[in-house]
């Protein structure tokens, strides 16, 4: 194969059965989220390049090193959607919402980030989110971890690791950073150049660098939550309460920040020893975003968990995907006569019995061809008709396990099919 065919680094393409894991996943999540009065959102693949900047805060790693920005021809800058946060934000701010009314939504779709790839670092990957936007409660962060939860235990994926912290309100801030300042400062010269930067950038991003050094230091840093004020660690508290009332396992990481800088209050990660050295599985939190030309700033909860990550921890604990079938009935027609016959039968089976696959071979070329295509697609049912079989009105099926064959007439095929249905095709 030519490179020129091979898909761009940190994008893939997946194929069956592979495709009918993701969607098992999508219909997982369907039914859990439903369960929660959530509702489906579908928002474009690309925003203007200003939703996601004002969003997600130009400090971040994701706006300043990830976003796969263009100009379009009407000269707009746009940009592919690095996470589905700030879109679905959009989205419902586009809507309206009245005063106190809230809107629960979930999401899957594919986001973009220009990093670099490596095992579970993909430049194409696939989300499903959920926001629940409107409200300002903390058993409604309580509740959207649960479900979170909830959601793994479907799916199979047991073993993830939930940490939970809280980024306070920006009025907690100015002592936190104050902290964090005269912490960080003596320690600054043996931390790397981003880290350096961010002491008077985004002092709160030194605690999540990935350089294993700054990682040592920030190790020692205070812990965020004791330097808030009383209003926001009641809050903290309420949601960790409920947790606890819920039963969900969850640990308290004092030095959880995230990477986005929307996030208020309760933020989370779940990670998962399957994954290696990408181990987040999915991450979230509270939010304040002002859209835009908004007035008002938005605020909600919500968290997105990386489709490939949930199918890579599935598999390290075992879990296999199934190879199934391309054809359940192989419909073989020998001579140019029999063509047309063969595509009619074939369309008169997919009406008649559901469920099941079939796949008619228009070559006209041997017999022996045929039957090799019919073997390797898997079906276990070959029907064949030439010129003898359409003259006499006659199917022959050929059971293609035992190599069994009968002629059956073309008006009781689809009951004789029918009778063996749970034999044949078991
Ligand atoms: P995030 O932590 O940036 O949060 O991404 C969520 C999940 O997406 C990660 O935990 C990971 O599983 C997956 N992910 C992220 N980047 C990549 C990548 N390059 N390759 C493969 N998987 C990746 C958000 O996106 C927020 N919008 C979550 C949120 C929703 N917060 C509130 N609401």
């Amino acid at each position: 194969m030519s490179s020129a065919t091979e898909p761009l680094p940190g994008t893939s393409d997946c194929w069956e059965p592979e495709v009918l894991d993701w969607i098992e996943l999508e219909t997982a999540a369907r039914e859990i989220f439903h369960r929660y009065g959530y509702a489906e959102v579908r928002t474009p693949i690309f925003e203007r390049t200003e939703v996601f900047v004002r969003s997600l805060g130009d400090e971040t790693d994701v706006v300043q090193k990830e976003m796969y920005t263009f100009t379009d021809r009407g000269g707009r800058s746009l940009t592919l959607r690095p996470e589905g946060t700030a879109g679905v934000i959009r989205a419902v701010a586009d809507r309206g919402l009245e005063q106190g009314e809230e809107a629960r939504v979930f999401y899957f779709g594919p986001m973009f980030r220009g990093e670099r790839p490596a095992a579970g670092r993909r430049r194409q990957f696939h989300q499903v989110g959920v926001e629940a936007v409107g409200n300002d409660s903390p058993w409604m962060d309580a509740e959207c971890i649960a479900m979170l939860s909830h959601f793994l235990d479907q799916i199979g994926v047991t073993g993830g690791k939930i940490k939970i912290n809280s980024r306070g309100l920006p009025e907690d801030r100015p002592q936190v950073s104050a902290a964090l300042a005269e912490y960080f400062t003596p320690h600054a010269p043996g931390m790397c150049e981003d880290c350096q930067r961010r002491l008077t950038t985004n002092i709160w991003r030194m605690l999540d660098c990935k350089n294993p050094a700054c990682q040592e230091v920030a190790a020692g840093a205070p812990d965020l939550v004791s330097l808030m004020g009383d209003d926001t660690r009641a809050f903290f508290a309420r949601v960790c309460q409920s947790l606890d009332s819920l039963g969900v396992d969850y640990e308290v990481a004092p030095r959880l920040v995230r990477g986005l800088d929307y996030y208020i209050h309760t933020v989370f990660e779940i990670t998962h020893p399957g994954l290696g050295a990408q181990d987040a599985l999915a991450g979230g939190g509270r939010y304040r975003i002002v859209l835009p030309g908004a007035k008002k700033p938005v605020e909600g909860i919500g968290f997105a968990a990386g489709m490939e990550r949930l199918l890579l921890a599935r598999a390290s604990l075992g879990r296999q995907t199934t190879a199934v079938a391309e054809a359940d009935i192989a419909i073989i027609s020998l001579g140019e006569n029999a063509i047309l016959p063969g595509l009619r039968l074939a369309q008169e089976l997919r009406a008649t019995l559901s469920g099941l696959r079939v796949k008619a071979d228009f070559t006209g070329r041997s017999l022996k061809a045929q039957m090799r295509g019919a073997n390797r697609s898997g079906a276990r049912l070959a029907l064949i008709r030439g010129d003898n079989e359409l003259a006499e009105n006659v199917v022959l099926c050929r059971d293609m396990t035992t190599s069994e064959q009968q002629s059956v007439p073309a008006a009781d095929l689809m009951a004789w099919i029918d009778e063996r249905r749970t034999t044949l095709f078991a």
